[in-house]
């Protein structure tokens, strides 16, 4: 049985020859080359999402939503999570499933800016709805301000909670609540880190907030 915080099978390994520091990006680079097997906008977009092939196709319901913007047409069960969503149907396995029941903040994604838990969102409410994922942040070739700093800052160890403090953290900022320690400790206490990298996590808050102001 997989532990809580273990990787999932498809989560990039992290080998002895890969640095801390080298691990983001690479992951960026994996990210990217997986979404651009993603045919932007197509019109039959459709996902047999997890166990589709048990389910008739009269009990899926039709979602269009933006997902790091690029509108997608989806055939959906009610019943499936945007969790499962983005990272069974659409690749976007950046976005990590720890507890899968609302408590760690591994899968926390923006959506329409603000941070939800994707594990206990149920993609069917999203229709119209824009979702912004950590493969979304930043620029093909140069990492958000907030990535750069938890690499800058080493706000990781083994990596598995950081896309969910990155995507929380981007939040945090943009509501202005950043302005002291106990503050981005507070704002943050939602997103669990198993290897505790806590000190260096607010440190790169702050130091993205620098950027910002
Ligand atoms: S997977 Fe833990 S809060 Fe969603
Ligand atoms: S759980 Fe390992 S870096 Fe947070």
């Amino acid at each position: 049985m997989r532990r809580k915080h273990q990787p999932a099978p498809d989560d990039p390994p992290v080998t002895s020859g890969v640095s801390r520091r080298g691990f983001l990006g690479r992951t960026s680079a994996v990210v990217a080359t997986a979404t651009a097997t993603v045919v932007p906008g197509a019109p039959e977009a459709e996902a047999a999402a997890p166990g589709a092939a048990d389910v008739p196709g009269e009990h899926l319901v039709t979602v269009r939503l933006t997902v790091n913007g690029e509108p997608r047409r989806l055939r959906v069960d009610p019943r499936w999570t945007l969790l499962d969503v983005l990272r069974e149907r659409l690749g976007l396995t950046g976005t990590k499933k720890g507890c899968d029941r609302g408590q760690c903040g591994a899968c926390t994604v923006h959506v329409d800016g603000r941070r939800v838990v994707s594990c206990l969102t149920l993609v069917a409410t999203l229709d119209e709805h824009h979702v912004t994922t950590i493969e979304g942040l930043g620029a093909d070739d140069e990492l958000h301000p907030m990535q750069q700093a938890f690499l800058d800052r080493d706000g990781f160890q083994c990596g598995f909670c950081t896309p969910g403090q990155i995507m929380s953290a981007v939040c945090l900022a943009g509501e202005g609540h950043d302005g002291s320690d106990d503050e981005i400790r507070e704002y943050m206490s939602g997103n669990l880190c198993r290897c505790s990298a806590y000190p260096n996590i607010v440190d790169a808050v702050k130091d993205a907030g620098r950027v910002r102001h």
